[in-house]
């Protein structure tokens, strides 16, 4: 049997739920409300990257460069090393014309242009590329989403990157958003939140993993200042999943009581 070479996440729990790690030169969806995770998750990736010695290049639309670093510093992870060391590149869309390192628009073609000036800048070997957020080149053209994310995966796999492609979830444009890169994604990491007990939960479930038996479970997880996002558990094991409210509780008694009392013969 072919083994898989699998890159591990930055986040051993969550590796195990993969079989070990992403198969090298997939391209995974990473999607979700906000606030859930995924640019954490990504800096993760990132930083297991610059770890393990492979090329890196992060790429942040909606956040500046600096913010991307100060995120990093706060689990501990030295961004601002690894750039002076030309082991990763930070591309970002809003500096400006004058820096080269910087989208000159959310076009497609600039994005795919200024990777491959950034890997060749780097060198060859190994890469990991995140785009955070892939959806955000198809924001005024929401049709173009399943077009860009194949031209993203057929000419960049092509470099050797394994790709992280973050995508904004919003629940009435889920279909415009997210489907059209879901579909043509080898992997789909979801990020999801809820309100339970009047405290923000945040919970990880592993949609799509091609060649690769994956956990079908919910984890809930959480992000510890100084370390990053922890896996607490499974969703369906924690006693707040599954345990009805009381009122529940007592008026299925009440039924379950009255029944046997019907069957009874007195
Ligand atoms: N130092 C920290 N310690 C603990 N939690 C933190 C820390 N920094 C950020 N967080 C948590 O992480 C959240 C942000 O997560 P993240 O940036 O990964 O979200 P996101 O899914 O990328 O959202 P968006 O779609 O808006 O970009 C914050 O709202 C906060 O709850
Ligand atoms: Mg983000």
């Amino acid at each position: 049997m072919q083994v898989v070479e699998r890159l591990s996440t930055g986040i051993p729990d969550f590796d195990k739920l993969i079989d070990g790690g992403i198969p090298r030169n997939f391209l995974v969806a990473v999607t979700g409300e906000p606030g859930t995770g995924k640019t954490i998750f990504s800096i993760q990736f990132t930083a297991q990257g610059i770890k393990d010695g492979d090329l890196c290049i992060y790429v942040t639309t909606e956040e500046s460069r600096d913010s991307i670093i100060k995120q990093a510093e706060q689990f501990g992870i030295d961004f601002s090393s690894a750039v002076k060391a030309k082991k990763l590149l930070l591309i970002d869309a809003l500096m400006g014309l004058e820096d080269p390192w910087s989208l000159r628009s959310l076009e497609i073609e600039e994005l795919l242009n200024k990777v491959i000036e950034a890997k060749k800048a780097l060198g060859y070997g190994r890469s990991r590329l995140v785009i955070d957020s892939l959806s955000a080149f198809w924001l005024d053209k929401p049709a173009m989403a399943r077009r860009y994310s194949y031209l993203v995966k057929k000419v960049l796999t092509k470099w050797d990157f394994t790709i992280l492609a973050v995508s904004q979830y919003a629940i009435t444009t889920s279909d415009a958003f997210g489907f059209g890169l879901e579909h043509i994604a080898d992997g789909i990491i979801r990020f999801r939140r809820f309100i339970r007990g009047g405290v923000l939960r945040r919970y990880i479930l592993i949609e799509k993993m091609r060649q690769t038996p994956h956990s079908l479970v919910m984890h809930e997880i959480t992000a510890l200042d100084g370390k990053g996002l922890v896996i607490l558990g499974p969703a369906k094991e924690r006693m707040e999943d599954i345990v009805l409210p009381t009122t529940v509780t007592k008026k299925v008694l009440k039924a379950k009581n009255e029944k046997e009392m019907e069957i009874s013969p007195e």
